[in-house]
């Protein structure tokens, strides 16, 4: 059972990976938008925590539709974001902090400013058109089919000038690309090569599990040409540099990140899988209909990705990205005991096998943001979803509570950097609202407090380089069906790591399992001052969460 197929290592196994949102990180310019200069101004803290890697949201040239990802140059930045200076300036500077940058990869579809779809609109005849998906109407003139966008609407918009619909995915203003067009194909991978000559570190990879699409079968998500084009472009770009590559794939099951992420098919690195995010969705409307959060499904779904991805791929570990709420929010407690399950939740993920992301400001424990109006929200999903269901009879009521508790917004707020106007993000107004916690809750406060959310990830990230069975012990579940406490063991050779953690806001009085009774061991980390003699009864606190190292007797 302990015998782990051997898996060749890579750099990006034990590494950890910092998501920055670039409208929102830090404004060096005072234009009350984030930018790349704000960026390079932060990486002393970023590399204080001890971040090896950067997943940069994409800065390219945009018209922010979607906040860039909506892309109408692949080779340029964004003005409010810099320069390309800048940016090979940020990967120079990142570098000699020993921080690689990975850049955000949007080809399911590009703006409809990009030259390629400009073009494809003047006729049907022009060498562009077939960049893009183009159906004919219907005899009646309504659109080729009921797909829907993601962002509300239907999936085809008419195109006046030439009488056909266009395929989109997501906003209107985002045509999807056509891949099973061969020179899509090739101008995807030059411009890759072109970043990877920069010296980037890899990609993110948006919503690469829609790329193989096939739409007269009316298949989205893992299409029959998904993976053979995912081992085309690792041939042509990546596969020989030896760089992190992760496919957001809400679509995947293990199965299916088993194709991507098994190192002998050539394929990605890794997948974003969302079971874990989903889990606690409507069945059928969604994020909008927040459920109870069920702690059983959850330690069943992680303990489903670690054991079948044990041995033949890898996993990705995360609470949240610019997609979804802040982690202390949803899983955790914003009042009394908000560092103490900030820094439970940190350890329960941080401990499980897998590359670990955090995204900023998960690290000071930043929270959700309640605005009273929904003129102040400024995300193109929740405005349209709102204004599209509240039409359609939804009270306002509770598609605000939708917002408040899964809206894009809650982890778009500004940076919280220091108790200064703005939060220390910028001089200017920010172009979304400050979260108004940032007087208690920002980066200069953790920094102050040695026993601060911030320096316990500092502390996680130090153990992940400094313990090999974080990184390749195999993951056993503990009592799995206990409501209150995720719990499980890392065992490599007769090294052990059991990890405990409370999500509960009141005192769990626990009957430790066999195998960890009695253990006399080391605490590597802890979320409160005293330490438990592990006998065969514990008191767990609120949000309480540890781990100790032992080792196991040999029987
Ligand atoms: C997923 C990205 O994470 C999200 O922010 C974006 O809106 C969609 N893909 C479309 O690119």
């Amino acid at each position: 059972m302990m015998d782990n197929k051997v898996l060749a290592k890579k750099w990006w196994h034990n590494a950890v990976v910092y998501q920055i949102y670039p409208r929102s990180f830090c404004d060096a310019n005072n234009d009350g938008i984030g930018d790349i200069a704000g960026i390079i101004s932060k990486l002393d803290y970023l590399q204080q925590l001890g971040i090896n890697i950067i997943w940069l949201s994409p800065v390219y040239k945009s018209p922010m539709d979607d906040n860039g990802y909506d892309i109408s140059d692949y080779q340029d930045i964004a003005a409010e974001f810099g320069t390309l200076a800048e940016m090979e300036n940020l990967i120079a500077e990142a570098k000699q902090r020993d921080i690689q940058i990975v850049m955000d990869l949007v080809v399911n579809h590009t703006s409809d400013e990009h030259p390629w779809f400009v073009e494809a609109k003047k006729s049907k005849d022009n060498p562009y058109r077939d960049y893009y998906i183009w159906r004919q109407p219907q005899a009646d003139g309504s659109a080729p089919n009921d797909f829907h966008s993601y962002f509300g609407g239907s999936g085809w918009e008419f195109d006046a000038t030439t009488g056909d619909y266009y395929f989109h995915q997501f906003s209107k203003r985002q045509p999807d690309l056509n891949w099973e067009n061969s020179k899509v194909q090739a101008e995807v991978h030059n411009m890759m090569n072109w970043w990877l000559d920069k010296g980037i570190g890899g990609f993110r990879m948006d919503v690469i599990d829609l790329i193989g699409k096939e739409i007269d079968q009316k298949v989205m998500a893992n299409g029959a040409r998904l993976h053979p084009l995912l081992q085309e472009m690792n041939k042509a770009t990546f596969g020989h540099r030896d760089a992190l590559t992760v496919g957001e794939a809400w679509s995947a099951t293990p199965e299916i990140a088993k194709l991507y992420s098994d190192p002998a098919r050539n394929e990605l690195s890794m997948v974003f899988q969302f079971e874990h995010i989903t889990i606690g969705w409507h069945p059928q409307h969604g994020k909008w209909e927040p459920q109870a959060f069920d702690l059983i499904k959850l330690k069943k779904v992680f303990t489903k990705w670690q054991t079948e991805l044990a041995d033949n791929g890898w996993n990705s570990l995360f609470w949240d990205n610019h997609d979804l709420p802040r982690a202390v929010s949803k899983y955790g407690d914003t009042g009394e005991f908000r560092v103490e399950s900030a820094k439970m939740l940190a350890t329960a993920l941080h401990f499980l096998k897998g590359t670990p992301y955090v995204y900023q400001g998960e690290e000071i424990g930043m929270t959700n943001v309640r605005f009273d109006s929904i003129d102040d929200y400024q995300d193109i999903e929740s405005l349209n979803l709102y204004y599209e269901r509240t039409a359609a009879g939804v009270p306002h009521e509770k598609m605000m509570e939708g917002i408040y508790a899964n809206g894009r917004d809650n982890a778009r707020t500004p940076m919280q950097w220091n108790n200064e106007i703005n939060a220390g993000f910028s001089t200017a107004k920010p172009w979304l609202k400050v979260n108004p916690n940032y007087t208690e809750i920002n980066v200069q406060a953790a920094l102050n407090e040695p026993d601060s959310v911030f320096f316990h990830y500092q502390k996680l990230i130090k153990l992940r380089k400094e313990q090999p069975i974080m990184t390749y012990g195999q993951y056993i579940p503990l009592l799995e069906d206990h409501p209150d406490v995720f719990a499980y063991l890392r065992a490599q050779d007769d090294d052990r790591i059991v990890v405990l953690n409370n999500f509960s806001a009141k005192k769990v009085i626990l009957s430790l399992p066999a195998e960890v009774q009695y253990i006399k061991g080391q605490s590597l980390i802890s979320n409160y001052q005293s330490h438990h003699s592990l006998t065969d009864e514990i008191t767990l606190q609120p949000y309480e969460s540890f781990a100790v190292a032992y080792k196991q007797p040999v029987a």
